[in-house]
Parts: C-alpha cells; structure tokens; sequence
C-alpha cells in the first residue's frame, strides 16, 4: 500500500519483542497489535494504554497466544472512524467494486468483547455514498495498478476493508477472497448470474459485463455457540430451522448431522439471511424468525442492522 500510494494507517513489523516494546509508545494509544500469520480472524488485539500493550506483545510473542501466527507481529496507528467491507470482481484490466457492506466483528451489542470471524453484516453500509464511492473507486484503480506495476495476475475476488476515517477512506486489509459473512448479505442481492461474470473474468472480459443488483437491501445475523470466541461446546441440537419463513435463507458454517438432526459443530454456527426495501426492515426480518430457532447456549447480537435504534 504504501509502495502504490494507497491510503493506509502507519505501520511496522517486529520480530524482536524489546524493540517492539522500546517503540510501542510512538504509534498513541490505543494501538492495534495484530499477529502476522493465520489466527481464524482473532489474531488482532487493540490495547488502550502501554501496559495494555506490553501484555499484549508478551502474550502473543512470548507466550505463543496464536502459536506461529505470532513469529511477527504489525503494529498499527489505529483508526477511528465507521468500518465498511467492498468485495470487488477483478480480472487483468478492470475492478468492480460489488454493494458495500458493514460487518460486525465484536462478540456483543455496540462493539463490546473480543473480536470473532464476523457476528453479521448489513447491506448496503449506513454510510456509503456517492463521494465515497469515488474514493473507493479510485483507491481500487490503484490496488489494479499496483497488481500490475509487481506482475501479479490476479483474477477473480478481492475483499478490501475499509476505514471511513474524517481524513477519507483508509484501507484496513485486503483479503484474497470473499468475506464471511459479508457474502451471505452481497450475493443475495446480486441479479446477474454469478456464473457469468466468473467466466467474464476468466476470459478478460469484466469491463464488457454489466453487474447489477436487486432493488433490496440484506441482513445476515450469525448464530453462536455459547463462549465463542474462546472455549465452547459442539453437538447441541439445533432445532426449528423447518418453522422458518420460505424467504429466509440459512447460511450454515459450523453445522453437521447426525442421526438426522443438525448439530452445532463449530464457533460461528448459521447465518440467518433476508433481503427487504430497507436494511431496518430485512433486520426485522432475520430477528423474528431466530425467535423460531434454539440450541443450548445459542447467542447472537442483536444490533445488526438496526441502524437507527
Ligand atoms: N468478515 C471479515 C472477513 O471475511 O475477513
């Protein structure tokens, strides 16, 4: 980002814990600590203060919270501001930019508790406009400029996440793939078939296709097992799926089935997923019908989508 002038929050690596401590103080506080590899979407830690700050570092680089993932660490200036996902089809000369959406990442109502892979998402964000989107745009202009200035072939779906700072549009993160659950509320209000433009991309043929969405906007609430993101138990039986309304599509992530029942088998358990004229309305949507659906220790947040609460 910073080679292809794309706006960014400060940065630095360290793989050497006393430096990273004897320089902690120069980004202000709070400070976001993330760990550099792999950590199913929780290897990232925003301490409030130094002291905060310096378990953290031990934590992750001492004492191996994220195992390997925590070899090196990035620490950030962090940003304040609204948060906001755009997924993008690319191929070699073009980039397109889907409906925006805003994903929830904190365990509890009004971003309390720690981070987890995504609690829900709405559809489109609350704050996107057209001056935004012009910025994105442009900042999406130079990530294509940038995979083709270092040679890289890229082609297919790039997620950016975005901080909507009072300086402008800043990018948090760039992932190589869709987002979850971002996803479950973007598709379903993609109208062209998806098949299509994966084979107009295939073929360098983005810039000739026309993308459209359906004239709705979509809500995804995901439910839990009890203790997520730290311990939890797997195997509760998950009842009441049949009851729901046909509208209502049900993402499943941490599911199996056994003797014929659908049992919790992971953290993040389904997406509950509708599509309405307004977001607030798809979120009445998705509430009404989790009232329909049980498991032992299930949680949710309850805020997703209810912008104006
Ligand atoms: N929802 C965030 C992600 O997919 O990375």
């Amino acid at each position: 980002m910073i080679r292809h002038n794309i706006p960014t929050a400060k940065y630095k690596e360290y793989t050497n814990i006393d430096e990273a401590i004897n320089e902690i103080d120069s980004f202000g506080y709070p400070v976001v600590i993330k760990a550099d590899g792999l950590a199913a979407g929780k290897g990232v830690v925003i301490p409030q203060n130094r002291e905060e700050a310096i378990s953290t570092l031990k934590e992750i680089m001492s004492d191996k919270k994220f195992g390997d993932a925590g070899d090196k660490i990035v620490v950030e200036e962090f940003l304040e501001g609204i948060e906001t996902s755009i997924l993008a089809f690319v191929d070699n000369d073009t980039i397109v930019p889907m409906v925006s959406a805003k994903d929830h990442k904190k365990v509890y109502n009004n971003e309390q508790g720690p981070n987890t892979g995504g609690m829900g998402t709405f559809s489109p964000s609350e704050i996107y406009n057209e001056e935004l989107s012009k910025e994105v745009d442009e900042i999406l202009y130079k990530t294509l400029e940038g995979f083709k200035k270092d040679d890289l072939n890229y082609k297919g779906i790039l997620f950016v996440g975005f901080m909507i700072t009072k300086d402008g549009a800043k990018v948090l993160e760039y992932n190589v793939r869709f987002g979850d659950p971002e996803t479950q509320s973007v598709l379903f209000r993609l109208e062209t078939d998806l098949h299509k433009i994966m084979e107009a991309i295939i073929d360098n043929k983005l810039k000739d296709i026309s993308i459209n969405y359906i004239d709705e906007e979509a809500v995804c609430v995901m439910l839990t097992s009890g203790g997520y993101p730290d311990n939890y138990e797997k195997g509760k039986v998950i009842k009441g799926l049949e009851n729901l309304d046909k509208d209502i599509v049900v993402f499943h992530s941490g599911t199996k089935i056994v003797d014929n029942s659908v049992v919790t088998n992971g953290g993040r358990v389904i997406g509950i997923t509708a599509k309405a004229k307004s977001v607030e309305d798809a979120a009445k949507k998705v509430y009404e019908n989790i009232k329909k659906i049980n498991f032992e220790g299930m949680h949710f947040r309850t805020d997703i989508g209810m912008i104006n609460q």
